[in-house]
């Protein structure tokens, strides 16, 4: 025979114990993180209208949520407070009994397993919503460092395991590992959101945690999504000052960017699976247009190939009981 020389790629795809066998990229229960709305009052347990399946919780609803993560193998969590007072300083971030304190504290003794992550910032504190000190239509950078450390010094008090500052002002990674270290919290590690971009995939999440902006938006603050040397720029200076972990956000449309951080830093990469990437395919499930299981499947694992080593998302109980079936 005159043979034809080609390469048989499909001898590894021929059944599914050899596609296993190949398989470069795998989702596990322990890469998942799973964000919470925590809201005050009693008995609440309210379903996000742009976010089906995702509910702001009361206190008296945290433990059971949080035991059932505990049941499905899920090992963390990463709380967000709604609180019911906002005022132009965000007081009731780094009040010691406000709500994200609060449920810091409770989760840490009713479920001491699981690993607390404290989101910090100002934006749902504020009663203008942006993530820092507003002065004259201005987001004031240096002046908004001392609340957000007083911000992350009270969530390590209360318990938190991991402090992630989303608030993106310049040197708010430095700052917050010197407050922490000066309260005696040295070995409370730093996720940053190092890389976090002035995304529309953000839309949902504002609804749930109420931190609309009330005037203007976060482009003064947050990157350019036409920016990837940027994202080099936000994550060089945030590991020199100090961060333990670097978080890329949102997830979908940045996959080329987690994959340049993966390449380049020796930290743990960590993919935000965003509030809009959430709703599109819930609403494209509900209208039976996708196998939300599979596209579920597909998406997160595509945030592992890119170099996510962890994957914050509110599909995580989802994900945890398909990796059991
Ligand atoms: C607040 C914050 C935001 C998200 C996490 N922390 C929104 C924003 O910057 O407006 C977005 C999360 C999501 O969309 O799921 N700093
Ligand atoms: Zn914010």
């Amino acid at each position: 025979m005159n043979e034809l020389q080609f390469k048989r790629h499909r001898r590894l795809r021929t059944t599914e114990s050899m596609r296993s066998l190949v398989r470069e990229t795998h989702l596990n229960k322990e890469d998942l993180i799973f964000p919470i709305f925590v809201v005050e009052g009693e008995n609440i347990k309210n379903e996000v209208s742009s976010m089906p399946g995702v509910f702001q919780v009361s206190l008296d609803q945290l433990t059971g949520e949080m035991q059932e993560l505990e049941d499905l193998g899920i090992r963390s969590v990463i709380l967000f407070g709604v609180p019911h007072e906002k005022d132009e300083k965000g007081t009731q971030a780094y009040c010691e009994t406000g709500i994200v304190q609060r449920a810091i504290r409770q989760v840490k003794q009713d479920v001491p397993s699981l690993t607390v992550i404290a989101d910090t910032c100002l934006c749902q504190y504020t009663d203008h919503g942006h993530c820092g000190v507003v002065h004259e239509g201005e987001i004031v950078n240096d002046e908004s460092l001392e609340l957000l450390v007083e911000t992350a010094v009270s969530q390590a008090k209360a318990g938190a395991d991991i402090i992630a500052p989303s608030n993106m002002m310049d040197g708010f990674v430095a700052a917050i590992r010197r407050g922490l270290d000066e309260a005696g919290f040295v070995n409370t590690p730093v996720m940053s959101y190092a890389v976090k971009y002035a995304s529309s995939f953000y839309g949902p999440f504002r609804d749930a945690a109420h931190s609309s902006p009330q005037f203007g938006d976060r482009r003064a603050y947050q990157m350019d999504p036409a920016n990837r040397l940027e994202a080099i720029r936000e994550a060089q200076s945030d590991v020199e000052e100090g961060a333990d972990f670097l978080i890329v956000k949102p997830a979908l449309a940045y996959l080329d960017i987690m994959r340049e951080m993966k390449d380049r830093y020796p930290l743990p990469i960590v993919a935000y699976n965003v509030s809009g990437e959430y709703s599109m395919i819930k609403a494209a499930a509900q209208n039976g247009w996708v196998n939300e299981k599979e596209i579920v499947l597909e998406k997160l694992t595509s945030m592992k190939r890119a170099g996510a080593d962890l994957i914050i998302t509110y599909f995580a109980k989802d994900v945890a009981r398909y990796l059991s079936e």
